[in-house]
């Protein structure tokens, strides 16, 4: 075994994170796990791990779901096309394999949402195959372990760092190798200065050696996201609220309140509401603002309340009271408007 990975397992077997995902034996776990862990740091996804398996305890389970179950599941946790995927690749699972979660990397990538990290983590992890599984923690350790001094987010920068973990992974325990560089980029080998004093491969680190470690990998700057302006209304009729699920690619299928594009004068609310849903609408109220980051956009949101005597929902569009509201899908940039259609008054009449 490399010298280096002899390193990393045996400080993996003192310091390793204690994870509910870790050593359960369960295809199916480790991709739920691994597809949450994506995009979202560890102590998010803990929880919500938890509800999802207990409510989805297998993969059979998960493909007879509803997507708006599943989506209630993931409410929060941001990038729903992760979970709009898992859905579809558990019933492709059932479909076509069974219910067994493959092993081998060329068949799991055919499965809806599995790309080459996930394929590598569950390959690894649930079945002990010698492959790597390469994210930003991994991209970052085995830059600096190396010296890889280039770009490391070019299509050649990655081909080259996944080479470099091949020429370390071993071929006995690849699965805790892959997630020993995950805990060490986690804890020790951190973005901007790492502890290489406590690091168990610094006496083999090429960067610790050059001095340059902070300055690895080597990443283009990302374009800033762009900012969008909102107007979030929230429409009452009596103590119910007007809202859609979203058809748009952005958040396709979890529920808004209704929103027009711009910063209307309080003049124009009422006639912004009714361009966006048809409803007639009254006596707008500005409650606050509210603002959202997502990867390439961000909205910044004016919130208003207004009212209207509609009683039935326009086409595409739902009236919900409280209860049913806790039980639609709303993403975290509906958090404050939520909070602040919670606050109001209660429109119902008085008993
Ligand atoms: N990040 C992604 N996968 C992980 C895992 N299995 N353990 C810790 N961090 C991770």
């Amino acid at each position: 075994m490399d010298h280096r990975a002899q390193a990393l397992l045996s400080w993996y077997d003192r310091h390793r994170r204690s994870l509910p995902w870790r050593d359960v034996g369960d295809p199916y776990a480790t991709w739920v796990s691994e597809t949450m862990l994506q995009q979202t740091r560890v102590e998010t996804v803990l929880s919500y791990y938890k509800r999802f398996l207990r409510a989805f305890p297998t993969v059979q389970a998960l493909a007879a779901a509803d997507e708006a179950e599943v989506l209630k599941l993931w409410e929060g946790l941001g990038y729903y096309r992760r979970a709009k995927n898992l859905l579809t690749g558990a019933r492709q699972v059932v479909q076509a394999y069974g219910g067994a979660i493959p092993s081998d990397i060329a068949q799991l990538r055919k499965i809806q949402g599995i790309g080459p990290y996930t394929a590598g983590a569950i390959a690894s992890m649930a079945f002990g195959r010698p492959e790597a599984a390469v994210d930003g923690n991994v991209t970052r350790v085995t830059a600096r372990l190396t010296g890889y001094r280039d770009n490391a987010a070019s299509p050649s920068g990655r081909r080259e760092i996944e080479a470099r973990v091949r020429a370390i992974l071993p071929v006995e325990r690849p699965g805790d190798f892959n997630q020993a560089l995950m805990d060490l980029g986690a804890t020790i080998c951190l973005p901007g200065t790492p502890d290489c004093d406590r690091c168990p491969l610094a006496a083999c680190c090429d960067a610790s050696a050059a001095g340059d470690a902070e300055e690895l990998p080597v990443l283009p700057r990302k374009n800033p996201p762009r900012a969008e302006q909102w107007d979030v209304l929230l429409i009452r009729s009596g103590d119910r609220f007007l809202l859609r699920p979203r058809t748009e690619t952005l958040l396709q299928g979890l529920y808004v309140f209704a929103m027009a594009e711009g910063f209307h004068p309080a003049e124009t609310v009422a006639e912004a509401a009714r361009a966006v849903t048809g409803l007639t609408c009254e006596s707008p109220v500005y409650l606050g603002e509210a603002r959202h980051v997502f990867t390439h956009r961000v909205w910044e949101m004016r919130v208003w309340a207004l009212t209207t005597d509609a009683d039935t929902a326009p086409e595409g569009w739902v009236f919900a009271d409280a209860e049913e509201m806790a039980r639609l899908a709303l993403p975290s940039a509906m958090r404050v408007p939520r909070r602040l259609a919670e606050q109001l008054p209660s429109g119902k009449p008085e008993a």
